[in-house]
């Protein structure tokens, strides 16, 4: 009997939508994508349970969903964690902690001063409008940060490991220590240090984000967040997703974990060819600054040795031109390898000029006073040869020396 002849049990619009779609039970070796949006329980008895949580399975993807499991449980060994949540973007994943630590009007989030542009808009501007208080503080400065911890009372203190873009290290176990005593829960973005450099739950840490957007996912190819939390979060943490629905959708969380599995390797060579670059370029007496933790004149330079593996200084450089804004112009558009935009973490090496992007929305007397000039500029270390990274930096540097 041919094809033509087989008599159809089924309507053809019955079997469109139904044919083929065959659930095998196999063992692949890769995770597997699933963007099924529901699932189907084998008994309503069974569906019960696992909507009220007392039996691990799946109804719906943006409470559950097994592809973003996968990267879940993979960040939850790494960091540490008892509970680990995914989300659409590191943005998300700072809103979702900030969510987490009960917020309530009249509270107060203390705030690194050189934190990622946003995580402070997001503070003072999104959080703001719902009462909450944020004020910033250099977070190196201990006996000053001790002093604003006992004025302020706050109930949540902000910030990264290694600041933005100078790269200053923060004793990170002497900051989680003082806010403790004042009962302030402790959020680290732990995005520049990775899970490799520094693991802040094991520190005392109450929660870590990342944007996966960065390192983790690392080929410049997928948005994403994670907040890695001690296991008191977790109810708190599912009803953001849920409720919110900020949600990581499995196709990213497919790419964010294959990233995972090279980040290793990818980040290893990323920090040793901004070691090479950075050391090279401060030898090279072209600019008036090169800041990365582990040149000498660093002015963390002591905290970065306490904390950082000795082979993993981070993967970022940042320069300062002799010019100001002419000469960083030129720079930027005399790189030939280096490409100009505005991430890091990618397979790529980016030069980012923090007057344009990450600060703009800062005055200069404020940039100034966190010390970015407009000669600053910042680059996020690749995979390329470092050689050929060096050539492309210098010859930019002397058409910048030209261009002032
Ligand atoms: C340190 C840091 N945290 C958070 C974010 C926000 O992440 P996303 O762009 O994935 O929302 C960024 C983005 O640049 C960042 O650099």
């Amino acid at each position: 009997m041919n094809n033509q002849q087989q008599k159809r049990t089924l309507a053809v619009e019955t079997l469109l939508v139904h044919a083929g779609n065959v659930r095998h039970n196999v063992d692949s070796t890769a995770l597997a994508i699933y963007p099924s949006t529901s699932y189907m329980a084998d008994s309503p008895e069974q569906l019960d349970e696992i909507m009220a949580g007392t039996t691990e399975g799946f109804s719906y993807s943006r409470h559950a969903n097994p592809t973003v499991e996968g990267l879940t449980q993979a960040m939850a060994q790494l960091e540490g964690a008892g509970t680990v949540i995914a989300t659409a973007s590191g943005m998300a994943a700072i809103d979702a902690a900030l969510f987490a630590a009960s917020l309530a009007p009249g509270d107060t989030i203390l705030l690194s001063r050189d934190l990622y542009g946003a995580s402070l808009n997001l503070a003072g501007k999104v959080w703001g409008q719902f009462g909450v208080k944020s004020f910033m503080e250099d977070f190196t400065n201990l006996e000053q940060l001790q002093a604003t911890l006992e004025k302020l009372r706050p109930k949540v203190l902000l910030f990264e490991v290694l600041s933005n873009p100078l790269l200053k290290v923060v004793d990170v176990s002497a900051v989680i220590a003082m806010a403790h005593q004042v009962n302030c829960q402790v959020i680290v973005d732990s995005t520049f240090t990775t899970p490799l450099m520094i693991r802040p739950l094991a520190l005392g840490a109450d929660m870590v984000i990342h944007s996966a957007t960065k390192y983790l996912g690392g080929h410049g190819d997928a948005m994403g967040g994670i907040v890695a939390a001690h296991e008191r979060y977790k109810e708190a943490l599912q009803q953001y997703i849920k409720l919110r629905g900020g949600i990581l959708g499995p196709f990213e969380a497919w790419l964010i974990h294959r990233g995972l599995q090279t980040l290793a390797v990818r980040f290893e060579r990323q920090c040793e060819n901004a070691w090479q670059l950075a050391s090279k370029l401060d030898k090279s007496g072209l600019l008036k600054t090169v800041y990365h933790p582990f040149l000498p004149n660093h002015p963390t330079f002591a905290t970065a040795k306490r904390y950082l593996p000795s082979h993993l200084g981070g993967a970022v450089v940042t320069l300062e031109l002799f010019g100001g804004r002419k000469a960083a112009y030129t720079f930027l558009k005399s790189l030939r390898v280096v490409r100009s935009a505005t991430t890091i973490g990618d397979v790529y090496t980016l030069c980012l000029y923090p007057v344009l992007a990450s600060h703009r929305n800062q005055s200069e007397a404020e940039r100034l006073e966190m010390g970015i000039t407009e000669g600053t500029l910042r680059i996020a270390v690749g995979l390329e040869h470092p050689d050929d990274l060096f050539v492309d930096l210098i010859q930019a540097i002397e058409k910048a020396a030209q261009a002032n």
